[in-house]
């Protein structure tokens, strides 16, 4: 099935991909010269993996998956995007490590690899690009080897409205926000050609979507920083979370969850 407002995504970030590789914000040299893009969270959440088959959902150009290898497991990204994968490939190379990126809308992803992973993983700017969440926890249980992990840390799906309270954005918002000629979130001069399409999802909903996949909710947190600039003045902190002016801001920017296959 090809979904035609992903499609749109889907052209979009193959412009951004190109934007984004040498951008400060994305740390590309540093992995390729042995380092890591992983932060704090994730790595506690994940703690050892090791030998572990690790599938990434929606990968970009494979930073956080090489860096995942370097941990020690066995990772396969995926995006939708095919720029994304041929510079995952090619980082890949450069790193001189091992992974297989496979190019796929997520929720087209069944019947593209045909193994379990003990750990599914996703991450910073993912979940607003997926129109059925529903559909999308379904194919992260599928995914999971019995007792297996999934992990998400993101957006928080209320940080819009605290953040850009002039957008008037509803948090009960059914219909997806569709922005003509976007800027890039990283070059915030330059505009991509084409329509970028997000869906608005509540708490509850990726929750409530993640149980009906059977899936045991193991913790779920939230953060009053961010992952990347989200305005003028923000800093960017030894751990590269990101501050406001003002310090840790009085609502939530990021939501993590953790869930167990059984
Ligand atoms: C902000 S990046 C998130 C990854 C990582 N945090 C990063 O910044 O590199 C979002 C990624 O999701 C991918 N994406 C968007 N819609 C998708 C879909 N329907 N299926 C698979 N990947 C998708 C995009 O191509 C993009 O690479």
């Amino acid at each position: 099935m090809t979904h035609e407002d992903h499609e749109k995504n889907r052209a979009a970030w193959n412009h951004m991909v190109d934007l984004h590789i040498s951008h400060p914000e994305y740390r590309t040299d540093e992995v390729i010269n042995g380092g890591s893009s992983l932060k704090r969270i994730e790595l506690e959440a994940l703690g050892d993996v090791k030998d572990k088959q690790l599938l990434h959902l929606m990968c970009q150009f494979g930073l956080d998956s090489l860096s995942w290898v370097r941990e020690g497991a066995i990772v396969t990204g995926v995006d939708i995007s095919e720029r994304s994968v041929e510079v995952a490939n090619e980082i890949k190379q450069k790193a001189g490590l091992e992974a297989e990126f496979i190019r796929s809308d997520v929720l087209d992803l069944i019947g593209k690899i045909d193994r379990k992973f003990d750990v599914v993983f996703q991450s910073y700017g993912t979940h607003c690009w997926i129109s059925d969440i529903y559909k999308w926890a379904e194919i992260v249980a599928h995914y999971l080897k019995q007792g297996g992990t999934f992990f998400i840390i993101d957006e928080h799906p209320a940080n819009v409205l605290f953040l850009w309270p002039e957008e008037n954005f509803s948090y009960f918002a059914t219909e997806p926000e569709r922005t003509l000629n976007p800027t890039d979130y990283c070059e915030t001069e330059t505009h991509i050609d084409g329509e970028l399409v997000e869906w608005q999802h509540k708490v509850s909903d990726i929750v409530n979507a993640l149980i009906t996949a059977g899936l045991t909710i193991e913790r779920l947190d939230e953060y009053n920083y961010g992952y990347y600039k989200l305005g003028e003045g923000w800093t960017e902190m030894d751990d590269h979370y990101w501050l406001p002016p003002g310090g840790p801001t009085k609502f939530p920017i990021m939501l993590a969850i953790k869930a167990r296959k059984g």
